[in-house]
């Protein structure tokens, strides 16, 4: 059944419900205050770039699907189904701050004269649904309404394709009617699919939000470190997570040794369990640790390559890739900004470039001291080395050849293990895997000409 559904919030989380929902057929009015965004939104300019999600947007302005607007009061009056998608970012202490979330409580219990089904996706400490309807207990018996915890899964980069796949539906309640509406809208890709809906306490929904970014982290975590020592006992972390993989308690996904995780959740969710667990009194060592052990991953490739060129003083290195992740513009807690950093601290010349982020990356990065190149070749230009940090299709296009021609020097590290090591060691380059031994370069071949003045470096 198709219905009339408010989202507050346009960031990734809201936009892509918001535009996934009206895609699927049901009236959709998604609400921001900042009035440009929605000014860009109602012409179909998204503020972010997301793969395929422009696409959906336009196809939803076309039908009348889809509706922007900064006016909450006549939003809330008019949709009985609300979600609530906005931010929780870290405050300074580490909490996660609910002000947001609260405004929009405020705003939709001010405009509450019938029944309303109250849908939070932004992600909350464990508890805060529990205190928001005591808080509010007056207003939601009154016209009995229901509050829902429903924690959004997605990823940045491939958030379109998640939302019509999800792996599983958690709908945290305490009232099976009320869940009945979230598992009714989400039917046309949840229900049809046969993906897991679990049904629980709205507490432990919150528990599994902020457990499964933990779990992640962890093994992110887990496989750098292994990485790390990979590279000085000469294994490969290919073949470790492959083979460690294979035991199904722990599978193969969500194992790829890179530069250290970034993106706006991970940090932000683990020092919020973090700070949540204290208030009660529980110590989280371990979760608290992970974070430890990322900051040493996140500055590593800078200081790995250090050691390979002896000193980084007036070197020209080229940084390729500013983004988290592939396929995003996001930035946030990106290795590239400790990477970037580090370089420019020890009187490297850099030139960064991202086929997408670059322009975040300047927003945020207020130091001087680097420049930018339009294009991959640009920034190779001269280098004496590269630096791969995010694993953007392009850059795994990069051959031998390509590099020989523009290069001065011949170090590469390849943090995302992307390029085919052999092929530029044969080629008289020394490579830097993450989770691998350093390859140099062995032998001569006549297909790369300039091998005979590249620059042989021993650690
Ligand atoms: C993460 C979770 O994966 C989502 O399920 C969750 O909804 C989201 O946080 C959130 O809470 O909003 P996201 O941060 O968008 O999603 O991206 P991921 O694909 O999880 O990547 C996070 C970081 O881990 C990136 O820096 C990525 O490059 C890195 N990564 C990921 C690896 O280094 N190796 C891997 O095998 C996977």
């Amino acid at each position: 059944m198709k219905k009339n559904i408010a989202v507050f919030g346009t960031g990734y989380v809201g936009l892509v419900t918001a535009a996934g929902l009206a895609d699927i057929g049901h009236n959709v009015t998604a609400v921001d205050i900042d009035q440009r965004k929605i000014k860009e939104l109602k012409k179909g300019y998204l503020p972010f770039y997301e793969p395929g999600l422009k696409k959906i947007v336009k196809s939803a302005l076309t039908t009348n699907k889809i509706n922007f607007t900064t006016d909450s009061d006549e939003t809330v009056s008019k949709n009985e189904l609300i979600i609530i998608a906005v931010g929780t970012p870290e405050m300074s202490d580490g909490r996660a701050d609910l002000s947001q979330v609260r405004r929009v409580f405020d705003c939709i219990t001010d405009n509450m004269v019938q029944k309303k089904t109250i849908v939070i996706k932004s992600t909350v400490p464990p508890g805060t649904v529990d205190k928001l309807r005591e808080e509010y207990a007056a207003e939601l018996d009154v016209t009995n309404s229901d509050i829902i915890f429903c924690p959004e899964f997605l990823r940045e980069g491939s958030a379109v394709h998640d939302f019509y796949h999800p792996e599983r539906l958690v709908i945290g309640c305490n009232n099976l009617d009320a869940a009945k509406i979230v598992d009714d809208i989400y039917y046309p890709v949840a229900r049809k699919m046969d993906v897991p809906v679990l049904k629980c306490s709205t507490v432990s929904a919150e528990m599994i939000k902020y457990g499964s970014n933990v779990m992640l982290a962890s093994r992110l975590a887990i496989i750098n470190e292994l990485a790390e020592f990979s590279e000085v006992v000469g294994g490969d972390i290919r073949d470790v997570a492959i083979g460690m993989g294979l035991d199904s308690r722990i599978g193969k996904n969500y194992m790829k040794a890179g530069p250290g995780f970034g993106g706006s959740c991970f940090e932000k969710d683990i020092k919020g369990i973090a700070k949540a667990a204290d208030y009660h009194g529980v110590n989280l060592g371990l979760v608290n640790e992970i974070l430890v052990s990322n900051e040493h991953q996140l500055v590593r490739p800078a200081m790995r390559l250090e050691r390979a060129l002896g000193s980084l003083k007036s070197k020209n290195i080229a940084v390729l890739g500013l983004a988290f992740k592939s396929d995003t513009d996001d930035v946030r807690n990106s290795a590239a900004f400790n990477v970037v950093e580090y370089l420019i601290e020890k009187g490297a010349k850099v030139k960064v470039h991202d086929p997408q982020a670059e322009y975040n990356f300047i927003k945020d990065f207020k130091k001087k001291g680097y420049t930018c190149a339009d294009t991959a070749d640009d920034a190779v230009k001269k280098a004496d080395a590269i630096i791969i940090l995010t694993n953007w299709k392009e850059y795994e296009k990069i051959t031998p050849e390509f590099l020989n021609n523009l290069m001065k020097g011949r170090v590469i590290v390849d943090t995302r293990n992307m390029l085919d090591e052999h092929s530029f060691r044969d080629c008289g380059f020394t490579i830097y895997g993450t989770g691998l031994k350093e390859l140099k370069p062995y032998k001569r071949n006549n297909n790369c000409k300039d091998l005979v003045n590249a620059a042989i470096v021993t650690v």
